[in-house]
């Protein structure tokens, strides 16, 4: 194993990331992890980027003891400057920033120790990089040597004479680094000697045998599901792991797909053996959102009620069950835990985004999130090796406000039916040209805007449905999906012909920024 040490870059994680691609384990721990605490004594150590510089009065710094490890080391972007800090505390800041890409040469020592060369071995001798920092290495610390240069940074890459204790200033995680994983390769197999045993089915057998050590031989869990895909990964590990002792809860808001219910249920119980209960709340949501048009409002409101609702439905396991339930599951993805700043002290530690919208204190229980190390592309390898059904594990996201927010206006039981069935026969064409999964996300919106149209020689005065499709790795920037006019044709006529109170079908070419992918 690997440890990485984290001092709340942005880019820790894909170190983790990284080196499962190489099939080497890693684990991630606070900068501030007493090394003598450990369980187990890795094979290596990297030390990641951070927002801070080192000799801010309140940066944070590693426990000296790593350095008497007698592992070898590698300090990323503050990872370096930490190392020269503690060899001699000569950092300072750049006369310039460097962020993005750059060239890098690469400095061989052929009489030199071996290992002084091994980082970069195999890579050509230039290669891109990408920077992003402000501090540089006033000197050289004694004992190192100069392994790598760009044209702004002297000590792009720096390694010790004698030990295994490397630098770089680039961040070798990041993909925009073309040999970034050569080098993280060379480093945690070639020169602490990590074994490339890392497999995803490894992974889901200790986190089963995690989850029956945190639970125990009786206790209960209960745990939300969507349909989604993560939901349901998570939750058929959870029935891996300790069968019907997990309850998992579909609430029905009303705002659904159409017949998502259905199909999520007899899924989750005819072919996954997930001890499911749905509760339809569809007429509480309606009734609390009739009258109400504004965005996020509605959002508040669902959320809100969910709460409400999932409370409602945990009282009555635990009171059938005998009380036990201590933990509730959550899907929590990598991506979602936004704040990685875990060093701060226990109160700060990583702040989770909550797709359930946070649950009330008074619920007492204990939160279990398989899936926190993961993104979403491995949470659907996971997924398809734990027999999940292809169609769920490459579901297009769908918001927890459901369709609410894809009603511009009102949402009344006529305007769901309207936004369901056109959004069905957009999806199911889309189906049907092989063009799912090429989309990262399409819906149909339903607009108030009426517009004027002929029908059977008759005048009608209907509403308009907007089509987004739209593709994007991370849903933070997204661009609207090319499709060709013959598909466009068809939806549009399907939709006109087939769905009673829509006369016009426009497509959104808006890309994100500056609009979002969802209308609301
Ligand atoms: P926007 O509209 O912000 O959406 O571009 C980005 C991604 O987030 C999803 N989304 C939500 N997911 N609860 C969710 O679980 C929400 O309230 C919510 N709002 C937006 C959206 O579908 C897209 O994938």
């Amino acid at each position: 194993t690997i440890l990485v040490l984290d001092f709340g870059s942005q880019f820790s994680h894909l170190i983790i990331r990284r080196l499962r691609e190489l099939n080497v384990y890693a684990e991630m721990f606070p900068c501030t992890q007493k090394i003598a605490d450990l369980a187990w004594k890795p094979k290596g150590v990297i030390l990641s980027g951070s927002p801070y510089s080192v000799y801010d009065a309140d940066a944070p710094h590693v426990d000296p003891a790593v350095f008497d490890l007698g592992v070898p080391i590698l300090g990323v972007c503050y990872g370096l400057q930490e190392i020269a800090w503690n060899h001699g505390k000569n950092v300072c800041a750049g006369d310039r920033k460097e962020y993005g890409h750059s060239v890098l040469n690469v400095a061989r020592h052929t009489s030199a120790a071996p290992h002084v060369d091994a980082l970069f071995e195999g890579i050509d001798d230039e290669m891109d990089v990408w920077m992003s920092h402000g501090d540089k290495l006033g000197a050289l610390p004694p004992g190192f040597l100069t392994i790598a240069t760009t044209a702004n940074a002297p000590y792009a890459g720096i390694a010790h004479a004698e030990r295994k204790l490397y630098g770089v200033q680039f961040h070798p995680e990041v993909t925009h680094t073309t040999k970034g994983k050569e080098l993280l390769s060379n480093f945690a197999v070639k020169l602490c000697g990590a074994e490339q045993n890392w497999t995803m089915d490894l992974f889901v057998e200790t986190e089963i045998e995690r989850i029956r050590q945190t639970v125990g031989p009786t206790g209960q869990v209960i745990g939300a599901v969507s349909g989604g895909v993560d939901s349901t990964v998570a939750a058929k590990l959870m029935q891996k792991a300790i069968g019907d002792r997990f309850h998992a809860i579909l609430v029905d808001n009303g705002v659904m797909r159409l017949n998502e219910c259905e199909t999520v249920h007899k899924t989750l119980t005819q072919h996954l053996g997930i001890n499911l209960t749905v509760v339809d709340a569809s007429a509480e949501f309606l009734a609390r959102l009739k009258g109400v048009e504004e965005p996020e409002q509605k959002r508040k409101i669902i959320g809100n009620l969910f709460i409400e609702v999932f409370q409602r439905e945990a009282d009555r396991v635990m009171k059938e069950s005998g009380g036990n339930v201590d933990f509730l599951l959550q899907g929590t993805l990598y991506p979602d835990v936004i704040e990685s700043l875990s060093f701060k002290g226990p109160s700060a530690t990583i702040k989770t985004h909550h797709n359930v919208g946070g649950l009330p204190a008074n619920m007492k229980l204990k939160v279990i999130e398989p899936l926190r190390e993961l993104f979403k592309d491995e949470v659907r390898i996971m997924g398809t090796n734990l027999g999940i059904p292809e169609e769920l594990v490459w579901r297009h996201p769908f918001p927890g406000p459901g369709i609410a927010i894809r009603i511009v206006g009102e949402v009344t039981p006529d305007q769901i039916r309207i936004a369901r069935q056109a959004d069905h026969i957009f999806i199911s064409e889309i189906m049907a040209a092989g063009l799912y999964r090429q989309i990262s996300q399409a819906y149909a919106a339903l607009l108030p805007v009426r517009a004027v149209g002929v029908m059977g020689d008759k005048r009608v005065y209907d509403q308009c449905i907007a089509l987004r499709a739209v593709t994007t790795t991370d849903y933070m920037t997204a661009d609207w999906f090319d499709f060709d006019g013959k598909f466009l044709r068809k939806v549009s006529t399907r939709i006109v012909n087939e769905v009673d109170g829509v006369c016009r079908v426009l497509y959104d070419v808006t890309q994100k920024p500056p609009g979002t992918i969802e209308f609301q």
